[in-house]
Parts: structure tokens; C-alpha cells; sequence
């Protein structure tokens, strides 16, 4: 186990409400770090660098050193020449505790964000990244393995967790449609310092997807959710009310061009018409505020804890 004492501090528990696509913005961080949980976004939610810095002071204002750390989500390889190095200085300006890289190498900005005194968290899908990242100096690995939302990896948390962690001793943080307390505590267990919950927040009153994708995320069943890389070039996972919805069959998908190419219909876009989800669906029935979610997984998670 490995978690720095900084973010332990103020943890209800070790949970990471992850950064989602179009769907964390501020009010969504400030709500799950005040109630105890790490909360993040991505930067490219806010549709601007003087967005990005306007979130920036509000969360920064609100978010202190009584409340769980908050972490921003950079896009390596989408963010590369656009946003990237405006961003980062304002992540640098307000010394960002965590940030979280995803899609590219990490290893051109971990000395910067080290520099400020930040923690650099990277997204990986395989153990051939999960050994590069942890060469690259990063903190953190968060391990995204099968049955997550948005792009999910191939690979069982059974074979992942404990095989990285011969390698690494930085933070595990494992992902895969963990949405319980009970999940929290199973992570652990397996070896992970923080578990990641990404769909378990789709459905919170914060988050800015709308009422009908929230809908959906309580309706659907596990088995309704379909892997594919037919929809963003890479595979994903997404809701199969969510293809039908928008008249592609589930079942007879458009090969991609090429990864992030997809071949879909004229306005079909992943995340924005086409809505994803992890199998943690199956164990969401209802949308709480965050802070009724995470007393809520408090008490699962302690009593979980009970069963050790
Ligand atoms: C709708 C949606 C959007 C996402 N957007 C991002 C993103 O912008 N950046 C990122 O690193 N991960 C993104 N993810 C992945 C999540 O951060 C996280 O890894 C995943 O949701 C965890 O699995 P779970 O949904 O089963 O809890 C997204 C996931 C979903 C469902």
C-alpha cells in the first residue's frame, strides 16, 4: 500500500471520483471533495483556457485544506500543442495537488508538475504501459481494466493489481465498474491504495449529464453494456439503449478506419450522442447528491471493512 499521507489526510475514503467527459465540471469536484473524496475533470470540460482558469478560482476558493485533494485530467496526446502548456500553468499557478494524465506519455511532464510539489497519476490499459508509466516517474498507475466506462482495458484487476505492484511501489488506483463501498473495500483488498469510480457519479445530481443519459445509467442492466471500438476508434464501453437510440444496432457495428477513426454516421459521436457507461450500472439504481452518495459508500465500505 502506498498512498502519500497529504491526500490521506482528509479522506472519507480512498476513492477518486474520476474525471468523465463533458460531465465533471466544478460543482461535481467541489461536492465530492468536501464530502471525502477525491474529486477531478477534465481540463477540456471547460471549453476554453480562460474557462479552465475561471473553474480554476472557483474550485481552488472552495476546495481547502480541510477537504479531500482535487485532481485535474490532461488529455496527453488531444491536448498537445492546443491547451496543454496554458493549462498547465494555471494547474502550476494554483500548485494542482494531483493531476491526471491519460492517452500519451507522461514522462515530458512529470518534472514540471513535481516541480510545484503536484502528484502525477497516469491512466494506463496494459501492463506494457503500466511498466512504461512507472519508468516515467509517475506517482500514481491507475489501473483501467475490464468492465469500465468510457475506454475500458482487456485485462482482469486479478491479474493486473499484483503484478504491477511487483514493479511499483507509487499508488495503485484500480477502475472497472467499482460502485459499492463493498467495491472500494474489494479493491483494496486486492492491493489497490484508491479505487476510481467513474459511472457511480454519472448519476449524482452535480454531474452535467443530462437527466435522460442519468436516466439510462439507472435503467440499464450489466448485460446492456457493450464493448466496442466501433464508436471512438478505440475500444469503449457504452450503453446498448444508447446505440439503439440513435439507430445503430449494437450487434452489427461499423469497423473503425483506425484508432480514434471511427466510421459512423454523419453527426454520430461517441460521449456527446452516444452515451457510455461501465457494467457498474447494474448496482445503480438511483441519483443521490454526492454527498448522500459518498456518506452512502461510507457506511458500505465500513461495514465491508467489519467482514476482514
Ligand atoms: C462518460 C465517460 C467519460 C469519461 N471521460 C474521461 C476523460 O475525459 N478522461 C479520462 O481520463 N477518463 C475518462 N473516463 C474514464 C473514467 O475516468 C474512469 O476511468 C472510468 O469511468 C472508471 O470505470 P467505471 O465507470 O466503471 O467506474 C470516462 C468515462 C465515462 C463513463
Amino acid at each position: 500500500m502506498s498512498l502519500p499521507s497529504a491526500i490521506q489526510r482528509n479522506l472519507k475514503i480512498p476513492a477518486i471520483a474520476a474525471p468523465l467527459f463533458l460531465i465533471s465540471g466544478p460543482d461535481l469536484v467541489i461536492a465530492s471533495c468536501k464530502a471525502g473524496v477525491i474529486g477531478s475533470f477534465p481540463a477540456m470540460n471547460a471549453r476554453s483556457s480562460e474557462d479552465f482558469s475561471e473553474w480554476m478560482e472557483k474550485i481552488n476558493k472552495q476546495v481547502t485544506s480541510n477537504h479531500a485533494p482535487y485532481a485535474v485530467n490532461f488529455s496527453l496526446a488531444r491536448m498537445k500543442g492546443v491547451r496543454l502548456d496554458t493549462d498547465m500553468e494555471t494547474c502550476r499557478k494554483h500548485k494542482t495537488p494531483i493531476i491526471i494524465t491519460s492517452v500519451g506519455n507522461p514522462a515530458p511532464v512529470v518534472e514540471d508538475i513535481h516541480a510545484w510539489g503536484g502528484l502525477v497519476f497516469h491512466d494506463v490499459t496494459t501492463m506494457y504501459h503500466a511498466k512504461k508509466a512507472a519508468d516515467a516517474g509517475v506517482d500514481g498507475l491507475i489501473l483501467v481494466c475490464n468492465g469500465a466506462g468510457g475506454h475500458a482495458g482487456p485485462l482482469s484487476p486479478f491479474a493486473m493489481v499484483e503484478q504491477v505492484r511487483t514493479f511499483f511501489d507509487g499508488t495503485i488506483i484500480l477502475a472497472g465498474a467499482i460502485s459499492s463501498g463493498r467495491g472500494i473495500r474489494a479493491a483494496e483488498i486486492l492491493g489497490a491504495d484508491l479505487a476510481y469510480l467513474g459511472t457511480r457519479f454519472i448519476a449524482t445530481t452535480e454531474a452535467l449529464a443530462e437527466e435522460a443519459y442519468k436516466n439510462m445509467i439507472v435503467t440499464e442492466k450489466t448485460d446492456d453494456i457493450v464493448y466496442t471500438n466501433a464508436i471512438s476508434g478505440v475500444p469503449a464501453n457504452f450503453m446498448r439503449t444508447s446505440l439503439n437510440a440513435v439507430g445503430l444496432d449494437p450487434d452489427n457495428l461499423p469497423a473503425p478506419d483506425g484508432p480514434f477513426r471511427p466510421n459512423l454516421p454523419d453527426g454520430l459521436t461517441a460521449w456527446n450522442a452516444i452515451w457510455s457507461a461501465g457494467q457498474g450500472v447494474g448496482l445503480i439504481d438511483d441519483l443521490p447528491d454526492t454527498a448522500e452518495l459518498v456518506s452512502r459508500l461510507s457506511k458500505e465500505y465500513q461495514s465491508a471493512r467489519q467482514l476482514d
